[in-house]
């Protein structure tokens, strides 16, 4: 399998970081929201899994799970299962990647299937070596040393990486905020708008501290609710 990692580790302007010499061993890409996520390839079914290939043009969620065969897990693999037409409404799949084998991955789709009565119908990616998953940062040694933790990306159809976020072995995800966060990126990109605490669909967007407030008035008009000079409200337009 073909790894690349962008170039070598050089710091291109020289600066130099100190760090406690059990973390030194080496140096590695941390993913970094705006980053393009890395190409990769792995074997998948019968033939490779091309990552950009499957990747670019759609909102991407791509999260990883420590093991199969596992309380959490079969629940969290069920609820995206459940969401398939959530995500397919946003222009969104999802992909998934553990260190378990393919055949294990195999036996715990049935059987998550058989007992949620969901049809799991994206990729199960299998890494029994942790390549990708190692340079994705999806294992923690001083979580666990060899399982990936609950790692989640939202990427975007350019592949630019536009949500990161980590959850212990322990304590399962809501796919809901991945959702909702699909929901505020798509509403936000490119409009000098910004999404607020707890914003879900349909309610008022913010004005980004980027647009000045006579822009906002000449480009939202009656739908602008100004509080201050930095707290401006957009209604969601009238549906009717
Ligand atoms: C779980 O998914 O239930 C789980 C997996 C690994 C460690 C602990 C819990």
């Amino acid at each position: 399998m073909g790894m690349s990692l962008f170039g070598q580790n050089a710091a291109p302007n020289g600066a130099t970081i100190e760090v406690p010499t059990g973390f030194a061993t080496h140096l590695r890409w941390i993913p970094r929201l705006g980053d393009i996520f890395p190409n990769f390839s792995i074997p998948y079914g019968d033939g490779e899994f091309h990552f950009h290939d499957w990747a670019e043009g759609s909102w991407v969620y791509f999260f990883s799970h420590p093991q199969a065969e596992t309380p959490v897990c079969s629940t969290e693999i069920a609820d995206v299962a459940a969401h398939g037409d959530e995500l397919a409404r946003r222009g969104a799949k999802a992909l998934n990647i553990s260190t378990d084998s393919a055949e294990v991955q195999q036996a715990w789709i049935a059987e998550i299937e058989r007992i949620f009565g969901v049809t799991v119908d994206f990729p199960l990616l299998s890494d029994p070596e942790g390549r990708v998953v190692s340079v994705c940062d999806m294992v923690h040694p001083h979580e666990d040393a060899l399982l990936c933790v609950r790692k989640g990306f939202i990427i975007d159809p350019s592949l630019r990486i536009r949500m990161i976020f980590e959850y212990p072995l322990n304590v399962g995800r809501d796919f809901e905020e991945v959702l909702r966060v699909i929901d505020a990126l798509r509403a936000t990109d490119h409009n000098d708008l910004v999404a607020p605490g707890g914003w879900m669909p349909g309610d008022p967007l913010m004005v980004s501290p980027a647009l000045g407030t006579a822009a906002a008035r000449d480009r939202f008009g009656a739908r602008l609710r100004v509080l201050n000079p930095y707290m401006r409200l957009l209604q969601p337009p009238q549906t009717r």
